[in-house]
C-alpha cells in the first residue's frame, strides 16, 4: 500500500501534486511519501508486538543500503526505527539521522580494521560476523582498544531466495555468511575470547522474496543452530532475521503479508526466549518512493516501435539494468485514447539503458511527467553521474509539505570535487 494517487485527475504524492512538484523542482527526481514509510514502519511495529511473548522486544532495524537519505533515516529513526548498516559511512548516516547506537546493527561480508574501530567506538548494539577471519581481526581490534563489542554469527542457511539470482545471498556459493557446519566451532571460539561477546545468530537469504517457505527454512535451520549451542553451553540470546521480504512490484495480490511473516517467524522461534530483529529494507521504503521523470520525446521507428525517451536514465533507476526488474510507469496526468504499446528507455549511450520493453500505457508525449513506482528501495541509493549527468535529487513529502532532502548539484559543484591537476 501507499499514499500515491490521484487528485483531480493528477498524481500526487499525498496531499502534494507531483505536476508542481516537477515544475518547482524540475526532473528527474526521486519522492517520498513519510505517510507510507510510517504505515510499513507500522505495520511490521504492531506486528512484531503482538508477538512480544516469543520475540521480546523485537528490534526494527531499516536497511540503510536500501534508502540511505537522511530525512528518511530521520523519519524511521524517529518512529523508533533502529538501523541495519554495512559500512562506516552508512553507520554514520543512521547516528546523524539519530537513529541511537544501540538500535545499530553492522553487518557485511568485508568490513575493514577502521570500521570496525569505528563501530565499537560508536557503541553499536551488534556486529554480526561473516566470516573466521573476520572474527580474528575483530577480537585483534577489539583488544587494541579493551572493548568486547557483542556480535552476532551471520550463518549461511543453504536457502538461496530472491527474486533474481544477483540478489540471492544464502545459498552455499553465495559469499555471505559462515557455513553451517563451521558456525559451532566459531561460536565458542567467539565465547572463549574475553574481547568479543557473542550474544546470537544472524542470517539474511536474499531479497524480494515473495514466499515464506524459504524464509521459514532459513528461521527453523537458525532454531536448530541454536538449540545446538546451547546444549553445548554456549548463550544465545538474539537471532537477527534479516530482511528479504518482497514488496507488490507487479500489483500482486498474493505475498504473504507483514502479519504473516511475523506470525510465521514467531510460530519457528516459540518457546526459544530469544529477542529478535528484522533487517528489512525493500518493505519499508520501496512503494514509499517514485522516480519522477518527464518524456523527452517519442521516436517512432517505420517499424512501427516507438521509443518513449525519458529524461531518467539508467543512471538514475538502475534496478531494471541490473536485476531485469519490473517497475510501473505510470503518467501523471494520462491522456485519453487507446492504450500504447512503448520502449520505454533513459537518454544514456548505453543499450541496457532500457526501462522496459513492449510497455502499454495510455497515449504519452513529449513533455508529460511520468512516474516509476515502487522506487524507494535501491532506487538513489544506486545512481551515479554516469554520462556526466546530475545526480538525481530527493524529495520529502509529508502531507500537504515538501522537503528537497537531497539537492541536484550544479555543473560547478560536480566540477568542484575534480581539482584539476596542478600541471595541467
Ligand atoms: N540485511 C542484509 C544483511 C542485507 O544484505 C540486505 C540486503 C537486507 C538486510 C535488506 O534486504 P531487503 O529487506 O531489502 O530485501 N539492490 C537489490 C537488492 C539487494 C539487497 C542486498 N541486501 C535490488 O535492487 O533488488
Amino acid at each position: 500500500m501507499h499514499h500515491f494517487e490521484r487528485i483531480d485527475g493528477a498524481l500526487h504524492a499525498e496531499g502534494v501534486s507531483l505536476e508542481a512538484l516537477a515544475g518547482a523542482v524540475g526532473t528527474p527526481v526521486y519522492v517520498y511519501s513519510t505517510a507510507t514509510l510510517t504505515r510499513h514502519y507500522g505495520l511490521l511495529r504492531e506486528a512484531a508486538d503482538a508477538h512480544r511473548a516469543v520475540l521480546g522486544d523485537a528490534l526494527i532495524a531499516f536497511a540503510v543500503k536500501a534508502n540511505a537519505n537522511l530525512s528518511v533515516l530521520a523519519t524511521l529513526a524517529r518512529l523508533g526505527c533502529g538501523a541495519d548498516t554495512v559500512s562506516e559511512g552508512e553507520i554514520r548516516r543512521a547516528l546523524k539521522a539519530g537513529v541511537p547506537g544501540d538500535r545499530i546493527v553492522f553487518s557485511g561480508v568485508g568490513k575493514t580494521d577502521a570500521e570496525l574501530a569505528f563501530a565499537i567506538d560508536a557503541g553499536v548494539r551488534q556486529i554480526n560476523i561473516e566470516s573466521a577471519v573476520e572474527l580474528d581481526r575483530l577480537i585483534a581490534v577489539a583488544a587494541g582498544r579493551g572493548a568486547s563489542p557483542e556480535i552476532a554469527i551471520r550463518v549461511n542457511p543453504d536457502v538461496g531466495a530472491g527474486g533474481h539470482a544477483k540478489i540471492t545471498t544464502g545459498g552455499a556459493t553465495d559469499k555471505f555468511g559462515v557455513p553451517f557446519a563451521d558456525a559451532p566451532a566459531l561460536y565458542a571460539r567467539a565465547a572463549a575470547s574475553p574481547h568479543v561477546t557473542p550474544v546470537g545468530l544472524a542470517c539474511h537469504i536474499g531479497s524480494q522474496i515473495t514466499t515464506l517457505e524459504p524464509l521459514e527454512a532459513a528461521f527453523r535451520a537458525l532454531r536448530g543452530m541454536t538449540l545446538d549451542l546451547r546444549a553445548r553451553g554456549l548463550t544465545v540470546s538474539r537471532l537477527d532475521l534479516g530482511g528479504g521480504l518482497g514488496v507488490p512490484y507487479h500489483g500482486q495480490s498474493d505475498l504473504p503479508s507483514i502479519a504473516d511473516y511475523v506470525a510465521m517467524a514467531a510460530g519457528v522461534l516459540e518457546g526459544l526466549e530469544v529477542e529478535a530483529a528484522f533487517e528489512p529494507g525493500r518493505l519499508l521504503a520501496a512503494n514509499a518512493g517514485v522516480l519522477l521523470s518527464r518524456v523527452i520525446q517519442i521516436n517512432e521507428r517505420g517499424d512501427g516501435r516507438r521509443f518513449a525517451v525519458l529524461d531518467a536514465g539508467m543512471n538514475d533507476l538502475m534496478r531494471p539494468a541490473l536485476y531485469d526488474a519490473f517497475h510501473d510507469l505510470v503518467p501523471v496526468r494520462p491522456r485519453e485514447g487507446e492504450s500504447v504499446t512503448y520502449d520505454l528507455v533513459g537518454p544514456i549511450c548505453e543499450s541496457t539503458d532500457v526501462f522496459a520493453r513492449d510497455r502499454p500505457s495510455s497515449p504519452l508525449q513529449a513533455g508529460d511527467l511520468v512516474a516509476f513506482m515502487g522506487a524507494g528501495a535501491y532506487g538513489a541509493v544506486l545512481a551515479s553521474e554516469y554520462n556526466s549527468r546530475p545526480l538525481v535529487p530527493e524529495v520529502l513529502v509529508d502531507g500537504d509539505r515538501w522537503a528537497v532532502v537531497r539537492a541536484r548539484p550544479g555543473y560547478d559543484e560536480m566540477f568542484e570535487r575534480e581539482p584539476t591537476a596542478a600541471w595541467l
